[in-house]
């Protein structure tokens, strides 16, 4: 294990990693064509900046636990079956960065043996690192973050992702959607999950649900949810949400009653 300096640290460290590389990837975006846009599936793109950010962010990673394994969105290091375990995606949001649009993120945690121990969103355009470690609180850069006290679902703006890729799931996720924006103030859609994540941590959203995330998605994210007094959970209500590719993050005042409008919504495709 890590002393809680170390951790410290080492979070410290992925920070200004993570500021470099974002530099990077924000300079690559005003040079960046259609050309360089490549399918991976449906809906699902990767650019060479995707790539070539990975691999940055590996190496430097490498330098701080020569020894931790990765987890990694373009699998550009293939080295899983270690006690510290990097989780990483170089670039949540590549939609909207392959459209000049400015909600993009780095998405970086540490796993030891099975468990978060730190966390770090880096969202480029607006320079804001979100970061959390084990035993401590959630910081927006060096600010302390907490998550909101509106405890009233329909006092509530919350945050969602679509499951584009199953039309059947995407046509029950619409129902939800509809059924939610009549009881909140509304339901936005960013397009980073990683970005949702940290806006629950810091506030500025109540809560954020997706299905069919993958763990580079939501493993930093959903920590700093955590460390910053939320709730998080997978749709039955346990711990499975970073593998189990269910996921509801909320600031813990209204997370059992969104389930519940999940559940009567998905409950027929869980079933299936
Ligand atoms: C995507 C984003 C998006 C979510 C997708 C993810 P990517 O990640 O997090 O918000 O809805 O499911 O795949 O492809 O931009 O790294
Ligand atoms: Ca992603
Ligand atoms: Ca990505």
């Amino acid at each position: 294990m890590l002393r809680p300096d170390s951790i410290n640290e080492i979070c410290a460290e992925v920070c200004q990693i993570s500021r470099q590389v974002g530099a990077f990837i924000l300079n690559e975006q005003e040079k960046l064509t259609e050309f360089d846009v490549e399918s991976k599936g449906h809906n699902d793109f990767v650019t060479y900046v995707d790539k070539a950010a990975e691999e940055h962010l590996v190496a430097e990673l490498i330098r701080l636990i020569p020894d931790a394994g990765f987890i990694t969105e373009e699998a550009t290091i293939a080295r899983e079956d270690k006690e510290f375990i990097w989780i990483i995606d170089p670039i949540d949001g590549t939609t909207n960065f392959i459209h000049g649009l400015p909600l993009f993120c780095i998405s970086i945690a540490l796993m030891h043996q099975g468990k978060i121990i730190l966390g770090v969103v880096y969202e480029i355009s607006n320079d804001e690192c979100f970061h959390a470690v084990e035993g401590g609180k959630a910081y927006l850069n060096q600010k302390e973050i907490r998550v909101s006290s509106r405890n009233l679902l329909k006092d509530s703006l919350l945050v969602t992702g679509f499951p584009y890729k199953d039309e059947i799931k995407l046509e029950r996720w619409m129902k939800l959607f509809v059924d939610l924006l009549k009881k909140s103030h509304g339901v936005r859609r960013l397009g980073s999950a990683a970005i949702d994540l940290a806006y629950v941590a810091c506030g500025r959203f109540e809560a954020f649900y997706e299905y069919g995330l993958s763990p580079w998605d939501v493993a930093a994210g959903t920590f700093i949810v955590q460390q910053a007094g939320g709730q998080v959970s997978d749709y039955s209500g346990g711990n499975d949400y970073i593998f189990g590719k269910e996921l509801l993050a909320g600031n813990g005042l209204m997370n059992e009653e969104l389930r519940g409008v999940i559940l009567e919504h998905i409950f027929d495709q869980r079933n299936q």
